[in-house]
């Protein structure tokens, strides 16, 4: 029997990757989401138990059932602006939930934990940046000071996984955020979200000839919107690192046999090192897209979205020997193929409720 990995949320985008990529690693993935956001079509890597990661009979029973060797954990909520407008929702699922499951696990025997955060733990970077002549990605020794409830229910998650290494829970905390692309379109996976708030899908979408109506009823059809072009960044437009899901799942099965062969506990930034602002990732994709006459309009800045975040990845090239080795070109026209496939477009069609 290969070792089994237990994944939270693996029938969202990326915890669907990690499946992937583990099983063709030879692990057998035990995927537990409640698909509340997710897809049960994206489970099909593995093993699926449909269940809550804050149910603590259905994670006791899971681990007994498969003994997983090891967990990783993606099941949260992720939408900034929701965080906003309903902080306890995502109190509720990202810490409380979360910190359930970590328990849980621990309970259970289950020792070594992968857990999917984000540099939206360290806020608003902006002047660290500036500082270093705007070329300075943030390590994880920056403070971290969460501007919006999705970073600060993150956060407390990690804290709360850290304190359990007192009772030999050994822990990779990995932050980072702006994730696209999508693994080549035989595995039948990507990005699935509704709505669907990240920057490269909502530029794609729109310019791939995706049915008018599948568009529309993503809150696409106007055209795309940068939101604010008053930052303090060279263009006005806000910056971002930008990550391809496959370069990012590397990172998770590094951390995850650097726990196996006895890791300590650690926290990893993964980026790119390099920012792109908005208005560059509107020119990339216009390039790798071939649309040639495509602009965006502007709306006033959103609350909660920080001026810069680029992250470094100098400790996890030291540590883990991970490396990013994805463009942002094969970033847009991986997920450009995703979003072209029948797959993708006929199951959006179905959770929106669309004639097929
Ligand atoms: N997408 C990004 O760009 C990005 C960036 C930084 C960090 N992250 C982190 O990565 C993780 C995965 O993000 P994603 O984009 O794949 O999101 P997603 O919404 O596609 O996937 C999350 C999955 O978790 C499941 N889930 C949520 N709450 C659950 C619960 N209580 N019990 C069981 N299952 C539950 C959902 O059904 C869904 O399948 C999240 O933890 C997020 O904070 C994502």
């Amino acid at each position: 029997m290969p070792p089994t990995i237990l994944i939270s949320g693996g029938a969202g985008y990326i915890g669907s990757h990690a499946a992937y990529v583990l099983k063709q690693q030879g692990f057998e993935p035990v995927v537990i989401d409640n698909l509340s956001t997710g897809n049960a079509w994206a489970a099909s890597f593995g093993i699926f138990e449909q269940g809550d990661v804050g149910d603590v009979d259905f994670v006791r029973t899971v681990c007994e059932k498969y003994q997983p060797r090891a967990a990783m954990h993606f099941a949260a909520f992720i939408e900034v602006g929701e965080s906003v407008t309903n902080p306890a929702k995502y109190i509720e699922n990202n810490r409380d939930k979360a910190s359930r499951f970590f328990k849980t696990l621990n309970a259970c025997g289950v020792k070594k934990t992968v857990f999917s955060s984000t540099a939206a733990v360290y806020g608003d970077t902006s002047s660290v940046y500036s500082e270093v002549g705007g070329n300075g990605p943030i390590s994880e020794m920056y403070p971290t000071k969460p501007i919006n409830p999705y970073g600060q229910s993150k956060l407390e998650a990690e804290a709360y996984l850290r304190m359990l290494d007192a009772d030999g829970m050994r822990s990779v905390t990995l932050r980072y955020f702006n994730v696209a692309g999508a693994a080549p379109v035989e595995a039948q996976i990507g990005e699935a979200h509704a709505p669907e708030s990240h920057l490269i899908p909502r530029l794609v979408l729109p310019l791939i000839d995706a049915p008018a109506d599948l568009v529309e009823a993503l809150g696409l059809r106007k055209g795309f919107t940068i939101y604010g072009d008053d930052y303090p960044t060279p263009d006005g437009t806000a910056v971002r690192d930008y990550i391809h899901v496959l370069d990012l799942i590397d990172a998770h099965i590094r951390a995850l046999n650097y726990l196996l062969k006895g890791g300590a506990t650690d926290i990893f930034n993964l980026g790119s090192g390099k920012g792109f602002s908005v208005t560059d990732i509107v020119g990339a994709t216009r390039k790798a897209l071939d649309r040639p006459h495509f602009s965006a309009g502007f709306a006033p800045r959103r609350e909660g979205d920080p001026a810069i975040l680029v992250a470094s990845s100098v400790k996890a090239g030291k540590i883990l020997g991970w490396r990013p080795s994805r463009s942002l070109q094969d970033i847009i026209t991986d997920a450009a193929a995703w979003h072209r496939s029948s797959l993708y477009q006929d199951a959006m069609r179905a959770k929106l409720g669309l004639a097929g």
